[in-house]
């Protein structure tokens, strides 16, 4: 009996593409496993009328770690003509599966680090002082909250009734949207509990001590937003009490996106609600490579999943010869190789790909700064299967 299940959901177009060769490269390592396919993904939408069937679900609630490939996600209108046309017009509505799975197993906690991986020709550069070219090495880990806040899903088009009377209940609401007509109103509500936010803090902070970083930046706009990311940098103020030795700074979503590129050596661990999590851990995945070396985990009390930050990219999938960037994925397998306890693995994974990456002979296209086409490996572009050969290759 293999010492770990895990249920790997490959998903659609290069989702699958990229899972096979994560899963090849963690058996190179030694990785003593088993693979359960859970089904997910716009074919289950079109054949079932639900992305994430309910057997995925159980396989989940059984193994309790995942590792997740990509998905299609079309909106409302386009994923309802594409059901198969015995389930149409029986009420079936699209949900993404993604979020449905980090709501339904409460993954809260979503850790996106993005490291400079030195030789990757697509580092981040700048100007120094003397007009000399800088390429300053970021080792940022971000903390997202990700089960609240904007994403949430609490949403109203047209609010009526006591959601209207509710709208008017603040004095805000009355000065500045009372005259205007109620069918022109969407709300967003972004709600934060206190139980979610001190998880994510207390993550971040846990995180910072146990890999020496000695700063947890809270990245929000509590001068704006006062309830929500007020709260969060009062906790965050309250916590840090609890772990000695490390500094607690506080930087403005907007500024800090606009910093990105001033001093992004600067920082250690980031903190922050759904939606800035997701913009700000995007603004720091492009100065280490972009989506091709974007990996993360979804962490919650029972369940975990780990997945590349990147979508299937449809228009790749079908190519004779793979041509995307496995790293991402290879990457998200080495996070789950930690939360499992086998470091050892996932440093010998993380070794190889720094080694490849060093080396500099074998890059996929996105590294070659090519346009991605068939045509990309005919023109000395690394294949998917390539890159994850050269990375077996270190290991062994
Ligand atoms: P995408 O992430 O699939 O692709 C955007 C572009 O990034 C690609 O055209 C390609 O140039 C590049 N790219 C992505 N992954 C790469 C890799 N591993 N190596 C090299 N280059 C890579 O996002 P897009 O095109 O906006 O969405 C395609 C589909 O994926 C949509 O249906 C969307 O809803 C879905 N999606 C799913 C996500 C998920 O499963 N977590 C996340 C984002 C989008
Ligand atoms: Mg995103």
């Amino acid at each position: 009996m293999p010492k770990h299940t895990i249920v790997t959901m490959p998903g659609d177009g290069i989702g699958r593409l990229v899972m096979n060769e994560a899963i090849r490269v963690m058996e190179a390592a030694g990785f003593d496993f088993q693979c359960i396919e859970g089904n997910i993904g716009w074919e289950f939408w079109c054949k079932e009328g639900n992305p994430l069937p309910d057997r995925t679900i159980q396989l989940l609630e059984k193994h309790k770690t995942g590792l997740f490939g990509a998905i299609t996600s079309k909106p409302k209108d386009e994923a309802a003509t594409e059901l198969s046309p015995c389930l149409r017009d029986k009420g079936y509505i699209y949900v993404s599966p993604i979020v449905r799975m980090r709501q339904h197993f409460n993954l809260d906690i979503c850790i996106r680090p993005c490291r400079t991986y030195q030789g990757n020709p697509l580092n981040f550069i700048r100007r120094g002082r003397g007009g000399e070219v800088e390429e300053p090495l970021v080792d940022v880990v971000i903390f997202r909250q990700n089960t609240e806040g904007l994403y949430c899903g609490v949403e109203w088009s047209h609010p009526d009734g006591i959601v209207y009377d509710a709208l008017k209940s603040h004095p805000n609401f009355i000065k500045n949207f009372s005259n205007v007509p109620r069918e022109e109103i969407a709300v967003s509500t972004r709600i934060f509990t206190r139980q979610a936010t001190e998880r994510i803090l207390r993550a971040a902070f846990g995180y910072a001590v146990k890999h020496n970083y000695k700063s947890v930046t809270v990245c929000e706009k509590p001068n704006v937003i006062r309830e929500t990311s007020g709260m969060m940098y009062k906790l965050a103020k309250d916590i840090q009490k609890e772990f000695a030795g490390i500094e607690l700074w506080n930087t403005n979503i907007d500024a800090q996106m606009m910093w990105l590129t001033k001093n992004p050596e600067d920082y250690g661990v980031i903190v922050a609600g759904n939606m800035f999590g997701d913009i700000v851990s995007d603004g720091f995945a492009g100065l280490i490579g972009g989506l091709g070396f974007a990996c993360s985990a979804n962490i919650g009390k029972e369940v975990a999943v780990f997945e590349p930050t990147h979508g299937s990219a449809p228009k790749y999938a079908g190519y004779s010869e793979s041509i995307v960037n496995p790293i991402a994925m290879i990457g998200s397998a080495c996070m789950m190789l930690e939360y499992l306890n086998e470091n050892e693995l996932s440093i010998k994974i993380r070794h190889a790909i720094a080694e490849v990456i060093r080396e500099g002979k074998v890059r996929t296209y996105d590294m070659m700064k090519m346009k991605g086409s068939e045509d990309a490996v005919k023109n000395g572009a690394a294949s998917t299967r390539q890159m994850a050969d050269a990375i077996i290759n270190k290991i062994l």
